[in-house]
């Protein structure tokens, strides 16, 4: 085996240390086993979809599908969670609770801010929730119109909330999945506009008032994947070299590209009524198997921060953790990129990260079939980043392991121009049987060059390849901690860099 190391610079230096590993603490048992450090997780019970995301006031607010009572999917409630740099959050008191009308399903938030629904009071401003109620007792006799849509607002930043009194302010027209909606103002039709869920296509509503909505037009029965229900969707737009191109992202489940559940996504235009897909092409803004129901903040203005739920309906009520389930992703930034005539979004982790970056451990210009990395770096301690840039497009794999013989494979296969996870080794898969296996993610960019960010805590990896085209995020439940990383190719590889990163 040809091993050339023509140079190696090993770096390291220390940024913010001391305040790092305190603000990191996120609950008061962070050694709990497989609790992250860099993703929220709720101090106990159920968490699925995030929801009602909206920044004010120097704010982030993050609600959340949450059920306090146990660690299985249960009444939904929106549980609470708040942060100044969307990556450390302090979990808050529940904010909504079921009521007669049913559980609260997944929705959005918005700020009221010229108080078009008559809520402000003081001079406050409204932050209104708008979402989904479920009645189980309709769904049990059969009913079909069990998933109605209600609002709720609040005077004090999301601390206390008062549902309306009209609600339901959308009623089920006969579709028994009908929900998740998320709500933006657009401003050139000076009204807000509802993106729905119904089924098998999105239903676009507008509004005066966040009250009294119309029906505009629907969108996507003969569009994108149809393997299963249609969920948590979002309309907004982003700018490509200063033209507005809009995006419509859709969850679904099941019927994800690797099995279970996963958010599909289409750019074309909006005008106000009605949307207008550039092609009916099926595209995955995450193709791993643990990043579902993400949706973006409101009010950031022009930048698009994404957020999904980092598990998977196929095997979230099984996982291997004891006082809660399931975490977040990282919060991801949005933006396109082209591709031929193809718009792409890519995401990749929001800039904040940087701000708790502590260690770096730099090597250069490696060539060979074969890299120690945790060697030549250091061993991994979880939460860190891996970056890496591969000159020649040949097949490699990274394998992250432990002592013990538990490991997370993450590669690209040349044959079948593909990005692969493979945990089938990877620790504790035997909960689920839909757990284990190789999930893969088509390489989307064509340039010879191959970029990866890699951000890896206790019990996750998310991949991040082509600056974001193609994302794999894959959860996983090592027998002990990950802390090698180790580079293998069949043919000769030309690494240009390899960047350890502590956070
Ligand atoms: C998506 C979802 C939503 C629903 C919520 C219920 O994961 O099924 O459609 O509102 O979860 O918890």
């Amino acid at each position: 085996m040809k091993k050339k190391l023509s140079v190696i610079t090993i770096v390291i230096f220390s940024l913010f240390q001391m305040s790092i590993s305190k603000t990191l603490a996120q609950s008061p048992d962070t050694k709990e086993l497989y609790r992250p450090a860099i993703h929220f997780t709720p101090h106990t019970g159920w968490m699925n979809d995030p929801n009602g995301m909206v920044y004010y006031n120097g704010v982030y607010h993050l609600f959340f599908q949450f059920y306090p009572n146990d660690t299985h999917w249960g009444p939904m409630h929106w549980g609470h969670a708040t942060s100044k740099d969307l990556l450390h959050w302090q979990q808050q008191p529940i904010a909504l609770y079921p009521d007669s009308l049913g559980y609260i399903f997944s929705g959005s938030a918005v700020i009221d801010e010229h108080n078009t629904s008559g809520f402000s009071k003081d001079g406050k401003t409204p932050m209104v929730a708008i979402f989904t109620q479920h009645d189980p007792i309709l769904e049990k006799k059969g009913a079909i119109n069990f998933q109605n849509q209600s609002i709720a607002y609040s005077l004090d930043e999301g601390k206390t909330w008062t549902k309306y009194a009209g609600n339901p302010v959308i009623k089920n027209p006969g579709i028994a999945d009908f929900r998740d909606p998320k709500v933006s103002w657009y401003e050139a039709g000076k009204k807000w506009v509802m993106t729905l869920a119904t089924k098998d296509h999105i239903t676009f509503y507008s509004s005066e008032n966040l009250k009294e909505w119309r029906k505009e037009s629907e969108f996507g029965k003969e569009a994108g994947a149809h393997g299963g229900v249609w969920e948590c969707p979002d309309l907004f737009p982003l700018e490509y070299e200063g033209k507005k191109i809009w995006i419509l992202t859709v969850s679904i489940n099941p019927g994800a590209p690797n099995g279970g559940s996963a958010t599909q996504y289409f750019i074309g235009q909006f005008d106000g009524n009605t949307f207008t897909a550039f092609d009916n092409t099926t595209r995955w803004i995450d193709f791993g198997r643990d990043d579902y129901a993400g949706v973006t903040w409101s009010n950031t203005g022009k930048r698009k921060i994404f957020l999904g739920w980092m598990s998977n309906w196929d095997y979230a009520n099984q996982v291997p953790t004891v006082a809660w389930r399931s975490a977040m992703t990282v919060p991801r930034e949005l933006h396109l990129k082209k591709d031929g005539n193809s718009y792409y979004i890519a995401s990749m982790p929001v800039k904040e990260l940087k701000n708790f970056e502590k260690k770096k451990a730099v090597l250069k210009n490696f060539s060979g079939k074969s890299l120690d990395i945790s060697q030549k770096l250091g061993l991994l301690s979880a939460p860190c980043k891996v970056d890496l840039t591969i000159s020649n497009k040949e097949s490699f794999s990274l394998v992250f392991a432990n002592t013990i013989g538990d490991q997370v494979v993450m590669g690209y296969d040349n044959n079948k121009n593909s990005f692969y996870v493979d945990r089938t080794k990877s620790g504790k898969i035997n909960f689920s049987d839909k757990f284990t296996g190789v999930a893969f993610a088509p390489r989307i960019m064509k340039n010879d060059e191959i970029k990866l960010t890699l951000i890896i805590d206790h019990a996750s990896l998310e991949m991040f390849a082509d600056d974001g085209v193609t994302v794999m995020t894959e959860i996983f439940f090592p027998n002990q901690p990950m802390n090698r990383l180790l580079f293998e190719a069949q043919q000769e590889t030309d690494i240009k860099d390899v960047v350890l990163t502590g956070l």
